[in-house]
C-alpha cells in the first residue's frame, strides 16, 4: 500500500503553518510521540501527511513555495521551535483560489487580494487539474470564519475529483444532510465541522458540563469569553461572519450537558481581538450551579494555549483517518472522527461522551 495522505490545503494561514510545522517536527523525530493522540493511524503515522498542493488568495502567499508561505503575509510564530523542523512541501507551489467571501472587510484591511480572476468555471477546471496532478487524497478547508460560498464551492471540488475533504471551520457541511448525502453517494469521507482544538476552551468546557450533570449538580448559566492576536480573531471582529461559530461552540458544550439550559443563559463565542496575544489564546470559563438542596457551586477557570498548533494536533489525525477510510473504501467512521475531533459533528455528542466516540472510532480503526 501507498504509505502517503497526500493532502491539499485550502488557506496557507496559522493553522496550515503548524500543521506543516508538525509534520516537519515528527518526520525530523519519527519516535517522538509527544503531543499526539494517535501516534499511528492505520499504518500512516504524522510523517506520512504530504502536502501535496496548496491555494490562497493573498498576493504574499500566491506564487511562493509552500514552506516559505507558511512565514509569509499576517502568519505568526506559533510557538513550534524551529531549530529541529525537517521542511515540507518545498517543492509544492500555493496556486491561486477564487476569493468568493473568503475574505470579510476586516480581513481585506490586513491583506491584498489577486483581483486578477479567471471566470469560476475556468478556475475550478484548473483547480481539478491541480488536484488530480498532484494525487491528492484529502481537501483540507482552512479558510477564514464565514466563509459560507468559499467552503461549498471546495466542497464541490472534493467530491468533483474524489478527495475526502476534512472541513476545520464552522460552515455546516458535515453537520448538513444534503452535503452528506451527496458524499455519503459518492463514498467519499467528509469529516467536521470547526475544529475540536486538542486541548482547547471547547474540550475543557464540554467536561466542565458534563460533570455538572453526572454529578447531579443543575448548571444554570455559563459563559466562555475567548481572546486572541491572530487573523483568525481579527477577521471574528466582524460580527456578520460569526453567526454559525457561535452556534457551533454553544451546541458542542450544552450536547454535554444532559439537562436544560436555556439558551439566553449560554454565552460562548470568541469575545475580542488582542494583538500582543499573538497566536496565544485565552479563554475564560465560567459554571453558574445549584447542589444538594440548592446550595450554590460556581466554577471559574482560565486556559492559556497556543491557537493554531492546538487544532493542527487534531487535523494530523482527521487527515489520516480520511485517507483510511478511502483505502477500506468505507467512510462509515467518519461520524464518529467528527464527534471526537470537531466541535459540530453531524451526530450530535448528546449522550456520547468524547471518550465513547474516542472509543467507537479506535473500534473502527482497528477492526474491532
Ligand atoms: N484552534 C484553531 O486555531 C481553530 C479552531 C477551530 C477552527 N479554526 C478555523 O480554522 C480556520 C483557519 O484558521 P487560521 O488561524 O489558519 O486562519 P488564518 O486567517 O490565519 O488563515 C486563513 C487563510 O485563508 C486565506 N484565504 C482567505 N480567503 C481565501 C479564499 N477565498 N481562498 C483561499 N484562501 C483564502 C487567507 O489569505 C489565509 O492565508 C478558521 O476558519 C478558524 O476559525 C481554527
Amino acid at each position: 500500500m501507498n504509505r502517503t495522505v497526500r493532502v491539499g490545503i485550502i488557506g496557507v494561514g496559522n493553522c496550515a503553518r503548524a500543521l506543516l510545522e508538525g509534520i516537519g517536527y515528527y518526520t525530523a523525530h519519527p519516535q517522538d510521540p509527544t503531543g499526539l493522540s494517535h501516534p499511528v493511524i492505520g499504518g500512516y503515522t504524522p510523517a506520512s501527511v504530504v502536502p501535496a498542493a496548496a491555494w490562497d488568495v493573498d498576493v504574499d502567499k500566491v506564487g511562493r513555495f509552500l514552506w516559505d508561505a507558511r512565514t509569509a503575509g499576517q502568519n505568526l510564530d506559533v510557538g513550534i521551535p524551529q531549530d529541529s523542523l525537517k521542511p515540507v512541501g518545498q517543492d509544492v507551489i500555493v496556486q491561486p483560489a477564487p476569493l468568493l467571501d473568503g475574505a470579510g472587510s476586516k480581513y481585506r484591511e490586513r491583506i491584498t487580494v489577486d483581483e486578477a480572476e479567471d471566470p469560476i468555471d475556468e478556475e475550478a477546471d484548473r483547480i481539478r487539474a491541480e488536484i488530480r496532478n498532484a494525487g491528492v487524497d484529502v481537501l483540507v478547508n482552512y479558510l477564514p470564519v464565514g466563509s459560507q460560498a468559499a467552503t461549498e464551492w471546495w466542497a464541490q471540488i472534493a467530491l468533483d475529483t474524489g478527495c475526502a475533504f476534512v472541513n476545520n471551520i464552522p460552515v455546516f457541511i458535515a453537520r448538513n444532510e444534503t452535503w452528506r448525502a451527496r458524499f455519503r453517494e459518492a463514498g467519499l469521507p467528509l469529516i467536521g465541522d470547526d475544529i475540536k482544538s486538542q486541548l482547547g476552551a471547547t474540550y475543557v468546557h464540554r467536561i466542565l458540563a458534563r460533570a455538572f450533570s453526572d454529578r447531579g449538580i443543575t448548571l444554570d448559566r455559563t459563559y466562555q469569553l475567548n481572546v486572541g492576536g491572530n487573523m483568525d480573531f481579527y477577521n471574528m471582529l466582524e460580527a456578520d461572519r460569526l453567526a454559525t461559530k457561535r452556534v457551533s461552540k454553544s451546541s458542542a458544550v450544552t450536547d454535554a450537558y444532559a439537562g436544560d439550559l436555556k439558551p439566553e443563559n449560554v454565552h460562548i463565542g470568541p469575545s475580542d481581538y488582542v494583538a500582543f496575544l499573538g497566536d496565544t489564546k485565552k479563554a475564560f470559563i465560567r459554571c453558574e450551579g445549584r447542589g444538594f438542596a440548592g446550595a450554590r457551586i460556581d466554577m471559574e477557570m482560565q486556559l492559556t494555549v497556543p491557537d493554531s498548533p492546538n487544532s493542527a494536533g487534531i487535523v494530523i489525525d482527521a487527515v489520516r483517518v480520511a485517507k483510511v477510510a478511502l483505502d477500506r473504501n468505507d467512510p462509515s467512521a467518519d461520524e464518529w472522527a467528527s464527534a471526537w475531533l470537531f466541535k459540530a459533528p453531524p451526530r450530535p455528542v448528546a449522550q456520547d461522551s468524547d471518550t465513547e466516540a474516542r472509543r467507537r472510532l479506535d473500534d473502527w480503526l482497528t477492526g474491532a
